[in-house]
């Protein structure tokens, strides 16, 4: 099983379909789970429950998401490793990609986003990513097998960054066609 963490907007569902689909595996994101499950988008659920209580039911998801029996590509939340026993699974259970992009670039790539209810409300939202990042960045570092600094590239790119990695690792052999 392969996992990609990072930041929002680092591109972890975006490269984790494509990765998916060149090594023919399923894909999840637990964003998505959740959404299934709570019959709301997170951002209302955010609004109505607080973050608690959505942490506690992405904690369920992923713990269900890493034991299924089929091998496959899960995509996270950014905040998916701010509690101990998530970090723990998902280093135990699979192997994870760290996407990694420093907080400039984030912005750059959210500025028109209104889903992620951690970065709306207005204000400096680099201020904000600066100051996520810091709290996170060891905390994706701690729980990842490997680190992809994204830097700018395109998807193609990245997912090609991602599959050598992962073939490096002898985790998996990419099939020879690799356009995403
Ligand atoms: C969150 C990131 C979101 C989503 C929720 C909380 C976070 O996922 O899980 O809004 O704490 O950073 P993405 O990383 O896919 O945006």
């Amino acid at each position: 099983m392969i996992s990609l963490v990072g930041m929002p907007g680092s591109g972890k569902s975006t490269v984790g379909r494509h990765v998916a689909r060149h090594l023919a595996l399923s894909f999840v994101d637990t964003d998505h789970l959740i959404e299934q499950r709570i019959g709301c988008t997170i951002r209302e659920y955010f609004e109505l429950h607080g973050e608690p209580a959505f942490r506690d039911i992405e904690e369920q998801v992923l713990d269900a998401a890493t034991t299924a029996p089929q091998d496959r590509v899960i995509a996270t939340g950014g905040g998916i490793v701010l509690r101990e026993a998530n970090r723990h699974r998902l280093h135990q259970r699979t192997t994870v990609l760290y996407l990694r992009a420093t907080p400039e670039d984030l912005a750059r790539r959210l500025r028109h986003d209104t889903h992620r209810p951690l970065l709306q409300g207005g204000g400096d939202a680099l201020k904000r990513l600066r100051a996520l990042f810091a709290e996170r960045d060891p905390l994706y570092r701690r729980t990842a097998h490997y680190v992809i600094e994204t830097g700018r590239p395109s998807v193609h790119t990245l997912v090609n960054m991602v599959l050598m990695q992962l073939e490096l690792a002898g985790i998996a052999v990419s099939p020879p066609s690799r356009a995403p």
